[in-house]
């Protein structure tokens, strides 16, 4: 079935994406990932790279090497010290293990067995992730697998998460074999399938999960082409949609009232006299109605992150205790920030924040609900996907770094920057709340936004490595701050 989000999209040319372009498709075994995942890449001039491969290579290495497949560590060694490579080219890709090419030999049942429990052991993953990354980061890939729009590309240009029905993908497999010459019985492969699906959903590390952002379909009653088409189409859904935001800067200027004019002004400034660089959004753009996440280091953080807002009102939510009588409730009220209770649930506050974004303002929130050290964004509390849930609103995400200190240094010790990453659309919410209550949907909207901050910080780190100032503040900071996080909102 497709999304009703597709419905006005239409069908793309064999026009090139743009040169970053990373496609994630996540889906559980036999969901048809690979067919589609090749055609996409052949389609948009990307590359394919199919990561269930990798998984499956280092099981077939442990199988043959006498390996114990549920040894974590003696796992993580093989895969350390040996030599994987995906190698893309006509119209297979190939695999190698030791430069030995292996791409048959993965396919086999003994390996599809084992390859779950391979793709458990967490040191695995994380190696297997810092691989794919590497190998995506410039961009121009389609990406396969069950955790490519959670966990290793979050900021994915597009994400498709790919269903079908058991028994179809029972029929899909069984023809499979046939073309390879292998006779199974269709219980064994329904068996295998079932327990293969309920060990990839159910582990703890990156399970296979539906990405609150990611378009879903369901393939079981699609053919090929009808599925090839519906993914294609749901690769230039994010790019459409971010046409349809408003951008027009001179008009938005022009309707924005003179005291938010006047208070970016001063906050731009401020900026631009610490040398405050901005990656990723050149003082154009911020879509209307939208919710901002900012990652929290620094009291600095809002009058440094509001410079670079040009536009549109912007509320915030803003703890409740700098609303004491006085001169900053003043300048809050000024502004329309809404005061937050941060222990327990603030329903009031979160009433008036949707109600806020509803009328096409935007919301900054910050998502930790309080300071971080410094190099160590998340964890993400529940009011990010409270929020998200209750408005619909896309998020713009933002990262902050170089605040922290009784001036923001912008310095050699602490580059001053603030990243904006691409727009995020919940196109997962609707498929998610058949399956989750309101609060685990609340969890998955937040374990994305702490992929985010820390994809946003690689990057970050990428254009001008961590500082060792950094990563002793950091530590530093880390011990204090979590006694304080205690005390701000209990034991929950
Ligand atoms: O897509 P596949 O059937 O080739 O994947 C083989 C196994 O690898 C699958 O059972 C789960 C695991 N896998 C994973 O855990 N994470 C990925 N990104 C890809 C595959």
């Amino acid at each position: 079935m497709e999304p009703a989000a597709l419905a006005g999209i239409p069908t793309p040319e064999l026009a090139p994406l743009p040169a970053d372009t990373v496609i994630a498709i996540d889906g559980p075994a036999g969901s048809g990932k690979s067919t589609t995942a090749k055609h996409l890449a052949a389609r948009f001039g990307l590359l394919y790279i199919d990561t269930g491969a990798m998984y499956r290579a280092l099981t077939l290495a442990a199988l043959r090497g006498g390996v114990d497949v549920g040894d974590e560590q003696a796992l993580a060694r093989l895969l350390a010290s040996s030599r994987l490579e995906l190698v893309s080219g006509g119209k297979e890709a190939r695999v190698t293990w030791e430069g030995q090419d292996v791409s048959a030999a993965i396919r086999t049942t003994e390996v599809e067995a084992a390859v779950s429990l391979v793709s458990s052991h967490p040191a695995v993953r994380q190696e297997m992730v810092r691989r794919q990354q590497d190998m995506g980061r410039r961009g121009g890939v389609v990406m396969e697998g069950r955790d490519i729009g959670s966990v290793v590309f979050p900021l994915a240009t597009a994400k498709i998460f790919l269903s079908a029905g058991l028994e179809a993908r029972v029929q899909r497999r069984l023809r499979q074999y046939r073309q390879r010459g292998q006779e199974l019985s269709a219980d064994q492969v329904r068996a295998d399938l079932a327990k293969r699906d309920k060990l990839d959903s159910e582990r703890v590390t990156s399970p296979l999960n539906i990405s609150p952002d990611a378009v879903v379909i369901d393939s079981s009653a699609m053919d090929i082409q009808r599925q090839n088409e519906a993914c294609a189409r749901a690769c230039r859904l994010n790019p459409t949609l971010d046409r349809l935001l408003d951008r027009d800067l001179a008009t938005s200027r022009r309707t924005l009232p003179w005291h938010y004019r006047l208070a970016y002004g001063v906050m731009q400034t401020l900026g631009r006299y610490y040398g405050l660089r901005q990656v990723g959004n050149e003082g154009k753009a911020l879509p209307r109605g939208c919710i901002v996440a900012v990652n929290h280091i620094s009291l600095w953080d809002p009058p440094l992150v509001g410079g670079t807002f040009m536009r549109h009102r912007v509320n915030t939510l803003a703890k409740a205790e700098l609303f004491k009588p006085g001169p900053m409730k003043a300048f809050f009220n000024w502004l329309d920030s809404i005061p937050i209770r941060r222990r327990g649930f603030d329903q009031e506050a979160f009433r008036a924040a949707s109600a806020s974004l509803a009328a096409g303002n935007n919301l900054l929130i910050f998502p930790e609900g309080t300071r971080r050290p410094v190099g160590r964004p998340g964890p993400v509390r529940n009011g990010l996907g409270i929020l998200v849930q209750d408005s619909g609103a896309p998020m713009q995400p933002i990262f902050i770094r170089g605040s922290y200190g009784r001036m923001p240094m912008g310095s050699t010790l602490s580059p001053l920057e603030v990243s904006y990453g691409p727009v995020v659309w919940w196109h997962g919410l609707p498929a998610l709340r058949e399956q989750l209550d309101p609060k685990q949907i609340s969890r998955r909207i937040a374990q994305l936004c702490e992929a985010i901050f820390l994809d946003l910080q690689a990057a970050s780190f990428a254009r001008h490595p961590q500082t060792e100032f950094e990563k002793r503040l950091g530590a530093g900071q880390a011990a204090r701050l979590e006694a304080r996080s205690r005390k701000v909102f209990g034991r929950s």
